[in-house]
């Protein structure tokens, strides 16, 4: 897959990203079905096959279980040049989410993430949002944290996983790359993507398949007519989607390449 910028980073990615959530935690998630979390020589081998088939961008969080600790084990293995996204701000302990945006958990959180994966500098760190968006990025000490940190070369981008519209464009003027949910059922989020584009900030797509419920969309593929829902915006950078399912995965990238070609010929793109 061709690369693309992530906004003004200087970091590449593949337009279609791996979301590891289910590499890490099984608990409290909200996918049509329940699932055996990947025994390391099946996260291994998915992790292999997203290289060959052209996916470097890998997406995780210290809030998606053993994700990130797992993520840092298996890439000692099977060393590339992965970009990896993670976020600070939510834990997940007990089958509950907590957050904490004080400028000590960020430190700590963003201290634990480069010891896991095994880095001198973390790609991009994302603010893993609780819902209030606002008030995260004007009055917690997250932002300013991170900004920090990205000074002192820990960090090369900084983003937030929004969950507002209103928040979104706030990250857009304030951050590096911002996390929106955009697929066929939930277009509120497209604001964000032009806004964030015009302003030369990376944008990753979550929930592109509707986190896997595509069974009550009527598109005879839906997979398809996703990916070319998310491409027809050229501000989107990448797509993130996760699948613990080889034959998913490369149906993921066979979509995306025929949704990025089909915009081509018809001079979208
Ligand atoms: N920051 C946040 O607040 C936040 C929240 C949610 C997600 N995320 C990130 O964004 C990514 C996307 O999130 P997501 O909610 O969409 O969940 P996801 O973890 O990407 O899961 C996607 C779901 O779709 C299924 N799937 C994938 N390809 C498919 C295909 N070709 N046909 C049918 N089903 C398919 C997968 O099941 P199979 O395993 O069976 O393929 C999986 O259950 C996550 O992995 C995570 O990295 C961030």
């Amino acid at each position: 897959m061709e690369l693309r910028s992530l906004g003004l980073t200087g970091l590449q990615v593949s337009p279609l990203g791996l979301g590891t959530v289910k590499f890490g935690r099984n608990q409290g998630v909200k996918y049509p079905r329940p699932f055996a979390l990947p025994s390391d020589r099946e996260a291994l081998a998915l992790l292999e096959l997203a290289w060959d088939l052209g996916i470097n961008l890998l997406d995780t969080a210290p809030a998606y279980g053993e994700s990130e600790e797992r993520l840092g084990r298996l890439l000692r293995q099977c060393r590339r040049n992965w970009v990896i996204v993670t976020k600070v701000g939510e834990e997940f302990g007990d089958g509950a989410s907590s957050f904490d945006f004080s400028a000590a958990a960020t430190r700590a959180s963003v201290e634990r993430s480069l010891r896991r994966l095994g880095v001198a500098t973390l790609d991009a760190v994302l603010i893993h949002s609780s819902g209030d968006d606002l008030t995260i990025l004007e009055r917690e000490e997250v932002l300013p944290t991170l900004r920090h940190l990205q000074q002192a070369g820990l960090i090369r981008a900084v983003g937030m996983s929004s969950k507002t519209v209103a928040g979104g464009l706030r990250a857009v003027e304030c951050c590096d790359v911002v996390m929106v949910t955009y697929n066929l059922a939930q277009r509120e989020g497209l604001p964000v993507i032009r806004a964030a584009d015009a302003a030369g900030r990376g944008v990753l797509i979550k929930k592109g398949l509707l986190s896997g419920h595509l069974d009550p969309l009527t598109n005879a593929d839906p997979v398809q007519a996703s990916m070319e829902l998310i491409y027809a915006e050229p501000g989107v950078s990448s797509v993130v989607v996760g699948t613990l399912n080889p034959e998913h995965l490369r149906a993921n990238v066979a979509a995306a390449e025929r949704s990025l070609l089909l915009l081509r010929e018809r001079g979208c793109r």
